[in-house]
């Protein structure tokens, strides 16, 4: 097929060429402030990234009982995730094959049948379509012939029960492939749990009045921590009256480039929080401090000093492109959103923990994540009103148009407090939609 390029295909493509300038011999890396705000780069980075990346879906613990299923919303599809009865991992496209009505309205359960709400087909786990009343109606072998079976999304895979979708259908790269530096990340952050990790019950959706690249952008931003969240830092630290002393083979917080627009940043393992896992903070008491020191030493017998040490005392927080963040500090979140308007974002977040773990371990755990990174807690709602700052100086943009993203630009181990994790997402932004855009 010959492209067909049109003056506006033309100068939405002149503007995307020209949204991400890096100059590196000055040390400034700048990103155009319409990346944030116009209507066209929005519907363009829906073709160039949401419908070529892989995309997170949900996690395999979420779904382990027989012809369990969640409903998702993914890059603005309605998807439905299951485990069939032939125990196969399955994302179908939530619409039915006659006139579309969405055949699953439930947010999570289990069933060996959908039977889609508006004229009563039923289609069974695997997808197939095994009754329509009234049959006789139509065509022989036509409800039998599997083209009116559920539709399955073009590419499925998982990592470390990680499950993520590609929709496009031309797709070569392997999600494992996709993934590249972060399925160690994702490795080191499912070690946890001697038995597996699996999604605690229950998900929090909020939304935010910003674009969902500064929530990318923000989700490992080590130089916001200590002035945005300084009642959290200030209550944490007067409430802690020691700290466990630094690893000295951790070297200070750095950023790494993972590859593939991913990238985390790190901590020395000295930050005043506790983790569950491997940093008691006094006000747990004693008795946690005697668990906390024998699942370490658990933790060392299955892996090894060096890596437990990784595993128990460093905090990350990981940006996988293009929107999912897996943040291992004070408890484990798993956050991915999607935009529905350049300044409107749609969050989903759930924590992470050791299948098994202990009824006190766990309540440490959820205290942990509620407190800081919960929608309601310390974090978020200051995070929330900093990015929607963000968003309101964009007003201006006619008269103020770049955002500076520079910090450690010339450093070869760029701190967890500069901003190359930030460099590495907008790098490949900005290969993808000017790739993909160009011959619309
Ligand atoms: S739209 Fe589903 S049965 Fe008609
Ligand atoms: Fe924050």
């Amino acid at each position: 097929m010959i492209p067909i390029v049109t003056e506006a295909s033309r100068a939405i493509r002149s503007v995307l060429e020209k949204a991400v300038i890096e100059d590196k011999a000055a040390g400034s890396f700048r990103v155009n402030r319409k990346a944030f705000v116009d209507q066209a780069i929005f519907e363009a980075e829906r073709q160039a990234i949401f419908e070529k990346c892989w995309l997170y879906v949900g996690h395999m613990s979420e779904i382990a009982k027989p012809s369990a299923f969640v409903r998702r919303k993914v890059a603005g599809h309605e998807l439905v995730m299951n485990k069939d009865r032939n125990g196969k991992l399955n994302v179908f496209y939530n619409t039915c094959a006659h006139r579309g009505a969405l055949i699953c309205r439930e947010a999570a359960g289990q069933k060996r049948a959908f039977q889609c709400p508006y004229h009563g087909w039923v289609y069974d786990d695997c997808g197939k379509l095994v009754d329509v009343p009234g049959k006789e109606a139509m065509a022989p072998g036509l409800v039998e012939g599997g083209t009116l079976n559920l539709k399955s999304v073009a590419h499925v895979d998982h990592y470390r029960g990680f499950v993520f979708v590609n929709f496009d259908p031309q797709a070569r790269v392997s999600l494992k492939d996709y993934l590249a530096g972060a399925a160690d990340i994702l490795d080191i952050v499912s070690d946890q749990g001697p038995n597996g990790m699996e999604i605690v019950a229950g998900m929090q959706e909020y939304s935010l009045p910003a674009n969902w690249k500064l929530l990318q952008e923000n989700s490992a931003d080590g130089y916001h921590a200590a002035v945005t969240h300084a009642t959290y830092f200030d209550y944490v630290n007067s409430r802690e009256t020691e700290r466990t002393p630094a690893n000295p083979t951790f070297k200070r917080g750095r950023c790494h480039d993972l590859g593939n627009g991913h990238a985390y940043t790190t901590s020395r393992g000295t930050l005043p929080w506790g983790r569950p896992y491997g940093r008691w903070i006094p006000s747990w008491g004693e008795e946690a401090k005697a668990e906390i020191d024998e699942i370490v030493r658990q933790l060392t017998e299955r892996l090894g000093e060096e890596r437990a040490a990784l595993v128990t005392q460093a905090d990350r927080n990981m940006l996988i492109f293009p929107n999912l963040v897996v943040n291992d500090i004070m408890a484990i979140t798993v956050r991915t959103f999607y935009p529905v308007r350049p300044d409107y974002t749609v969050i989903n977040a759930w924590t992470l923990a050791p299948m098994g773990e202990s009824a006190t371990s766990r309540d440490r755990r959820l205290k942990n994540f509620v407190e800081f990174l919960g929608p309601a807690g310390f974090a978020t709602p200051d995070d929330v009103e900093m990015l929607e700052l963000c968003q309101k100086g964009y007003s201006n943009i006619n008269g103020v148009e770049w955002n500076d993203i520079s910090r450690g630009m010339n450093s070869e181990e760029p701190f967890s407090t500069d901003e190359a994790q930030m460099r590495a997402f907008w790098r490949q932004w900005h290969a993808l939609i000017v790739a993909n855009t160009k011959g619309e």
